[in-house]
């Protein structure tokens, strides 16, 4: 799915070694997914980082975004990766440094960046809207940055569109809640529009994908954490639970397991 492991995994704050290596293995396993894959394909054709421009990957993660746009504006464009956990900025300079690429980046707060009005072109922000109390502010600040004429992609996740089948669906919708009670904004994905529009900013395109999974890449501890977080929470009894593992189970040996969660995109620009 779009994030394997619930969203408050991601705050800035998770920079032990250990969990820095889990968020990085997060990371690169959606770096690899179709869905992914694709839904940022069609962002980088909609935001169009042309060279000589200066852009920007709001929580770039292990920056293989800001790697993306610096390809795109290179050779004498700029592009920043914005990454508050040091632990994840560390990565994401090293790998750049091992691929030759010009991307940079720097510490620093998606809702408070430490950039001048208007002196970006691009801003880029994948998947962190979800994490943040407050994600307007964070739009608002990617409007305050962009030049007029600057152009902004935003994807994320939305995780009340979490689809797990087989199973009973009031079970199903119990184990859904978990994933969206770990998530600061669990709505991102269908917020985008709004926050953009409310930024001052024009609506240029969307997208979405659905990040799909079956009984070959089913992520059985996730389903076996908010399982048992709902039995902690009491919305399913413990003879659900275990009705609901047969029945994926079963659909997994006949390669009809389907689980899914869909991510949007928004593209905007600011007026001249
Ligand atoms: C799910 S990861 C996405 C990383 C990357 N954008 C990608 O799509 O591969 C969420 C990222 O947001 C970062 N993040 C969390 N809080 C943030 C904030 N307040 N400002 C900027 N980035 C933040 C996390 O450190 C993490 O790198």
């Amino acid at each position: 799915m779009g994030d394997t492991r619930p969203a408050s995994h991601f705050h800035a704050g998770n920079i032990d070694g250990a969990a820095v290596a889990r968020l990085v293995a997060a990371l690169d396993s959606q770096d690899a997914a179709d869905g992914v894959r694709r839904l940022r394909a069609w962002a980088h054709e909609a935001v169009a980082a042309r060279p000589g421009e200066r852009a920007l990957d709001v929580g770039c993660g292990t920056g293989s975004q800001t790697q993306a746009l610096a390809a795109a504006v290179t050779p004498d464009g700029d592009a920043l990766g914005i990454e508050p956990n040091p632990g994840l900025r560390t990565v994401a300079e090293q790998r750049a440094a091992a691929a030759g690429s010009t991307a940079r980046f720097a510490d620093g707060d998606a809702s408070a960046l430490p950039l001048a009005d208007a002196s970006v072109d691009v801003v880029w922000c994948e998947r962190v809207l979800q994490h943040l109390a407050e994600p307007q502010r964070a739009v608002d600040e990617f409007a305050r940055v962009l030049r007029p004429g600057g152009r902004v992609v935003l994807l994320d996740t939305d995780w009340a569109t979490t689809i797990l089948h087989p199973g009973d669906p009031a079970t199903v919708a119990a184990l859904t809640s978990g994933a969206l009670a770990a998530a600061a904004s669990p709505y991102a994905g269908r917020l985008l529009l709004g926050q953009l529009t409310a930024a001052g900013l024009v609506i240029d395109d969307r997208g979405s994908q659905a990040l799909l999974q079956d009984h070959t890449t089913v992520t059985w501890p996730l389903i076996r954490m908010l399982a048992e977080s709902a039995v902690r929470r009491e919305l399913i009894t413990g003879d659900q639970r275990d009705r609901l593992y047969a029945d994926l189970t079963e659909a997994a040996e006949r390669g009809a397991l389907h689980m899914s969660v869909t991510m949007f995109a928004v593209a905007a620009h600011r007026p001249r």
